[in-house]
């Protein structure tokens, strides 16, 4: 392929309008509805301390290393996930791409789903108060047909970001919104601090049960939550690191995002344990996978009375923000697609690609095991099988990756530990991942 000339005859590639606008961006693909509704529930079902020691140790080994590769091929390309595989590895690369844009339906399609019923939960809250029975609610509100108007809301709003473009959709939301996200985040934890008897659910997430570390089902969930937290496996980071100039410094820019994204996590767990512990609700969580935010949560907000409203709608505000800022960056890869290939007006695109994307959506917004069944498929199977196939593309099949890494980063000691990590633990551990799944699946 002649990518000189091809890159040159395109019109110019939007740029980041600053470092800070990429980085948060960055973080708020990364921080959403995995950060505070999967890994609470993940980690009250594996044991807490345990699982969550081991998803840091798999951020580290699995996630910061498949990160950079993703911005690196991004930013060396300047072209979205299709192209920049192609433009690296030949137009057979392409094709996983095509996996990536593929995942990308799959995932916003159900994303936008529970980010629809989020959206109403806070609108409930803020309106009339959340409801005693709050199993009865949550079934209510997870399958009437108003779950289709939430869902088709929220894709509007996340296609209305896309259509502004980089800098003045994706950038701007990032700037206001993700700095709004850390305060409320941080301000429950604090407000959780002051809970009487919350100190068995601080010891339940923070004190380590070696034991629980060697158990097969407890490390895939964490591998597979590291994953897909940090939004690796389809592209989305590839994609946004394709509007980055060469002078960033990509490994400080890694550490930052998933530091971040661990960050959060962390501390939504220092919310959501000590409030359910306090309550006296622990068993009802990990009844059901949604049972930890959706169902336990309200009720512990409805058992304060007019505090827990507040809090409560604040921590369903702060899950809307992180998830709508998670869907732009799906999005942003089935439309940066679409603009290289098929040569679309961003906005046309976007419109397109949101409008098909809802259509698709409508099924999850249904049936809640459908919605199961994609959460599975996406994120146990897809994103695995793609970051499989970006960390083999990356450690063994591109010509130089070290050189392209340190373009804007000389002098950085781990880059051979990086490559070497690809090359060997971080297919290892995905191969392992994507086995345990699809032996669950036929199981
Ligand atoms: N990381 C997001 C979250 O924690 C969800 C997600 C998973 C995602 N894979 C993605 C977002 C790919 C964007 C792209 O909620």
């Amino acid at each position: 392929m002649a990518q000189g000339s091809e890159l040159a005859s395109n019109s110019p590639r939007e740029h980041w309008g600053g470092r800070a606008g990429f980085v948060l961006a960055a973080i708020g693909s990364a921080v959403g509805l995995g950060n505070m509704w999967r890994f609470s529930y993940l980690a009250a079902e594996n044991g807490g301390a345990a699982f969550v020691l081991l998803y840091l140790a798999f951020t580290l080994v699995i996630g910061l290393p498949v990160l950079l590769a993703e911005l690196v091929v991004g930013r060396g390309a300047q072209r979205g996930p299709v192209r920049a595989l192609a433009h690296f590895g030949g137009a057979g690369w392409g094709s996983l791409g095509i996996l990536f844009v593929g995942a990308g339906f799959v995932i916003l399609a159900y994303y936008s789903v529970i980010a629809g019923w989020t959206f109403r939960y806070a609108a409930v809250g803020l309106l009339s108060g959340f409801a005693a029975d709050s199993g009865t609610t949550f079934e209510a509100i997870a399958s009437s047909p108003q779950a289709i108007l939430w869902h088709l809301g929220f894709m509007a709003l996340t296609g209305w970001i896309v259509a502004y473009g980089v800098r003045a959709g994706i950038e701007r939301s990032a700037l206001i919104l993700m700095p709004s996200l850390f305060v409320i985040v941080l301000g429950l934890a604090f407000y959780a601090a002051t809970l009487n008897g919350g100190d068995e659910g601080y010891a339940y997430f923070l004190r380590l049960d070696v034991g629980k570390l060697w158990n097969a089902d407890v490390l895939a969930a964490a591998a597979g939550q590291a994953f897909f937290s940090l939004s690796l496996g389809m592209g989305a980071m590839l994609t946004f690191a394709s509007y980055l100039d060469r002078s960033h410094h990509l490994p400080n820019e890694s550490l930052t995002i998933a530091g971040a994204d661990f960050g959060v996590a962390f501390v939504a767990g220092l919310v959501v344990f000590p409030m359910i512990f306090a309550l006296g609700l622990q068993d009802e969580v990990g009844e059901s996978t949604v049972g930890a935010l959706f169902i336990t949560l309200p009720h512990a907000f409805e058992v304060m009375g007019g505090v827990g409203r507040v809090i409560g709608v604040f921590f369903f505000a702060a899950l809307v923000v992180g998830a709508l800022t998670s869907a732009v960056s799906v999005l942003e890869v089935v439309v940066a697609t679409c603009i290289d290939e098929f040569g679309w007006s961003r906005p046309v695109a976007s419109g397109t690609s949101s409008a098909a994307i809802a259509a698709l959506g409508i099924l999850p917004a249904r049936s809640l095991e459908i919605l199961g069944w994609m959460d599975q498929l996406a994120g146990n199977i897809l994103l695995i099988a793609g970051g499989l196939g970006l960390a083999i593309f990356v450690g063994w099949v591109m010509d130089d990756p070290v050189r392209e890494v340190s373009v804007g980063a000389s002098g950085v000691r781990w880059f051979g530990l990086w490559r070497v990590l690809l090359r060997s633990a971080v297919p290892l551990g995905l191969l392992l991942v994507l086995a345990n799944a699809l032996r669950n699946l036929i199981g």
